[in-house]
This record gives structure tokens, sequence and C-alpha cells, in this order.
């Protein structure tokens, strides 16, 4: 079946030192925790150390975001190569931070996912609905549009390896969790919508993660319900006691 998955993003947050410390107080924790696929997508910067600092564990390294182009003239971007010498494994891509800070749509997040791919990165490809259009019943079209975009051209194959995160952006850094049915519900409706685009085995086989204030304390209900196949986890994965209490929710 599918195996959880719960990733950190650290987002803009830890220098080389901070990351260091970080991992002298998670590494004891998850050492031995093998039922959970445990990522941290860190900045850029603490990729290479993170990483070595990895060694002898089974955690993996990502990162949260990759260009569509091999290389070339595209300041301030970084290349899916650059990404894997550094020992990333994973790369988040289309996280709503990025859509609204940065210019990224549906377009974009299908680029980069197929440069991904292409060069063996697992793409973490981020949805989600505002508080505006889940208040105005519009949550279900806005992730059929979202997903449409993202997977247009894909293969069966291609979306195997695939990972998707449903972060309802009203719940990212607020403190306001979905509910375990609602988040649970949605992430449903992104399968079925996966299954109509694609087929229903492999719907079933594409691991959906939540997002959005997820936390020590409601990791386990959400983990609990049938759909819901892991974490994105951002401010609670800063903290190495908490986010390794939540990789090892089912220890
Ligand atoms: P918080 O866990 O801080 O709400 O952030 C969620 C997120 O955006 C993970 O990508």
């Amino acid at each position: 079946m599918r195996k959880p998955l719960i990733a950190g993003n650290w987002k803009m947050n830890n220098t080389k030192l901070d990351a260091e410390l970080f991992m002298v107080d998670f590494k004891p924790l998850v050492r031995t925790h093998k039922k959970t696929e445990i990522v941290l997508c860190v900045p850029y910067t603490c990729l290479e150390k993170v990483k070595k600092l990895c060694k002898g564990t089974k955690i993996k390294v990502g990162a949260q975001n990759v260009s569509w182009a091999d290389k070339g003239a595209f300041t301030g971007e970084i290349s899916a190569d650059m990404l894997k010498e550094l020992g990333a494994e994973y790369v988040i891509i289309g996280h709503s931070e990025r859509r609204q800070y940065f210019g990224e749509t549906d377009v974009t997040v299908n680029k980069r996912t197929v440069q991904a791919l292409d060069n063996s990165l697992k793409p973490i490809v981020c949805v989600g609905e505002t508080g505006d259009e889940r208040a105005a019943d519009r949550t279900e079209a806005v992730l059929k549009t979202q997903l449409a975009g993202a997977f247009e051209g894909f293969s069966e194959e291609a979306l195997r390896e695939v990972v998707i995160a449903y972060e309802p952006i009203w719940a990212i850094g607020t403190g306001q969790t979905a509910t375990p049915e609602q988040a649970n519900a949605t992430i449903k409706f992104i399968r079925k919508t996966l299954a109509k685009m694609f087929t229903r085995p492999t719907a079933n086989k594409v691991r959906i993660l939540y997002g959005g204030s997820m936390n020590g304390g409601n990791v386990a209900e959400l983990m609990d319900m049938s759909d819901i196949d892991g974490g994105l986890v951002g401010g609670a994965s800063l903290k190495p006691e908490e986010f390794a209490s939540m990789a090892t929710y089912n220890a």
C-alpha cells in the first residue's frame, strides 16, 4: 500500500548552523524508525550539510523549488542537476507561497514537475484553496483546475511518481487546521479527480499528503483517516522534538 510520508518544509528558515543544531536533536529520535518515510525540505544553502548529517539514517532531503530548464539565463533559479549534486531526492513544487508571492502558475508547476521527473527528483506538488474559495463553495472547482494544469500531458507512469500535498491556504501557518474529516473528504475528491484524469489503480497509488497547521497534537488523528497518506509540515518541522514525534506517530 501507500507508505506514510512525513515531510518537513523549513521554508526560509535555518542557517547551516541552525540546521546542524536541529539534526543533533532530531536524528537520534528517528534513527530506528522505518514505518514512515521522513523527508526534510530545507533551504538550498543547508542541503549539502543536512544530507551529510543524514548519513546512516533513512531520512531523505529535498528542496523547495526547481527550475524547468536544464541551465542557462534564469537568474535566481536552481537546476535539477544542482539539487541532485547536493543530495536532494525530493522537491516541493507549486507551494501556495510561491504561487502567491512569486508568480507560480499551474503552467509553471507543470513544467517544473516534468523537469523534476525527467531528472529523477520526486516532486511534491502542492494544491489548495483559499479561505474565500472554500467559503464560496469553490474548493472542488479550484482543485480540479490546479490538478488538470499541473498534470497536463502526464502518463500514468509519470503520475505514479508524484506526491501531492493538499494544503488549504487558510490552514497554513494560521493554527487553524482542517478537521480530519474535512481534509480526508477533500483528499478523497483529489483522488477521485485523478481517477477520472488517469485511472483508478493509478489514483490509488499516488500518495496525497495534508498540510496546514499540522502538529504533534493533531498528526495521529489526521493520519488515521483513510485517504491521508502523510503530512507536509511547516512551523512544527522546525522543532526537532515535535517533528520527530510526528515522524514517528506510528511507532
Ligand atoms: P504550517 O505547518 O506552518 O501551517 O505550514 C504548512 C506548509 O505550508 C507546509 O508546506
